[in-house]
């Protein structure tokens, strides 16, 4: 990507962060109701910082299809907060056992595990409650909003997010092929991450073809999103990602560099954003930020 393009991508996203935040902000109950330590430990984590992938690649997937960002906020920010619930519970010593997330200490560092494990309950709760409140999501009708809702929560469990951090968990340690290695990444990260698009086409009314092409864009850069993951885990240092690094190597996970190595795995995923951007090209200027958030996966430092 061009200097001029990273700083543009730059100001698209901090302007898109911002409406996420607010968002957030107004949707989240505040640390004044009781039990106030679930308030605090779920905004702890929620406000940390994080790039708001998910809910931007929704936003812009919705614009894409000439919708507006305002009828898909509140389930982009439920995505988030689904999200946010599968940090705190990975971070914890029985997943990845690891101390710093988005440039601070992980949450059961801060609130101990129990309050950790519940505060990711509640999150992944609330994100359920947030999207079914007809009275924010009164531009959609009940058949989109059940369909999203659907995929959402598909992505989320057995056969999409819970079930490939039960692979992950379970391969720690072990020889495992390159089919195993596709659905741990495809199922702990790509799921939600495409369903973070669809969401957004699907809300905003897009047709058939523009959401099946969206659908597969979102397919490869979930998966390039995981394997970038998984390089600057070995790569960057903890001041950049604002996590810990070097976790994968010591708890011997399975990881696109553990097994096919690192220049491998960075052609990769750069033939997956090429293809990303293939899938997405019949697509007008609307369609743009798109095509720069797919480089930006594979060329970002965190
Ligand atoms: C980290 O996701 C977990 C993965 C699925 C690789 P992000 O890199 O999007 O984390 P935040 O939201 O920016 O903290
Ligand atoms: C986790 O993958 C994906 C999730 C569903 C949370 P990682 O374990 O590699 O994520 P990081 O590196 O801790 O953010
Ligand atoms: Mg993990
Ligand atoms: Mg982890
Ligand atoms: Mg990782």
């Amino acid at each position: 990507m061009s200097g001029e393009d990273m700083l543009s991508l730059e100001k698209y996203f901090k302007k898109r962060k911002k409406i996420v935040d607010d968002a957030l902000e107004k949707y989240l109950p505040g640390t004044d109701n009781f039990p106030s330590t679930i308030f605090e430990s779920t905004r702890y984590s929620v406000f940390a910082g994080g790039k708001r992938l998910r809910p931007i690649l929704c936003m812009a997937s919705a614009e894409a299809v000439g919708g507006d960002i305002e009828t898909v906020l509140p389930v982009a920010c439920a995505i988030e907060l689904i999200h946010t619930y599968s940090l705190i519970h990975d971070d914890l010593p029985v997943m990845d056992d690891d101390d710093y997330r988005r440039g601070q200490l992980t949450n059961h560092k801060v609130f101990g595990e129990g309050i950790a494990v519940l505060a990711g309950d509640a999150l992944l709760t609330e994100a359920f409650h947030l999207m079914s409140s007809r009275n924010l999501m009164e531009n959609v009708s009940s058949d989109r909003l059940v369909t999203v809702i659907n995929e959402i929560s598909k992505a989320s469990g057995f056969f999409g997010m819970v079930g490939g951090q039960v692979a992950d968990l379970e391969s720690e340690g072990k020889d495992v092929d390159e089919k195993a290695l596709h659905y741990i990444h495809t199922h702990k990260t790509e799921a939600l991450i495409t369903a973070s698009i669809r969401a957004g086409a699907v809300l905003a009314g897009g047709n058939e073809k523009d959401i099946h092409a969206l659908s597969e864009y979102g397919r490869k850069i979930g998966l390039a999103f995981q394997i970038a993951d998984d390089i600057l885990d070995i790569e960057s240092t903890r001041e950049v990602l604002g996590k810990d690094i070097g976790s994968d190597k010591e708890r011997r996970k399975v990881t696109w560099p553990a097994l096919f190595g690192l220049e491998p795995s960075r052609e990769k995923a750069f033939e997956l954003i090429g293809g990303a951007l293939t899938d997405i090209q019949h697509f007008d200027e609307k369609a743009l930020p798109l095509s720069k958030i797919a480089r930006f996966i594979v060329e970002r430092k965190s």
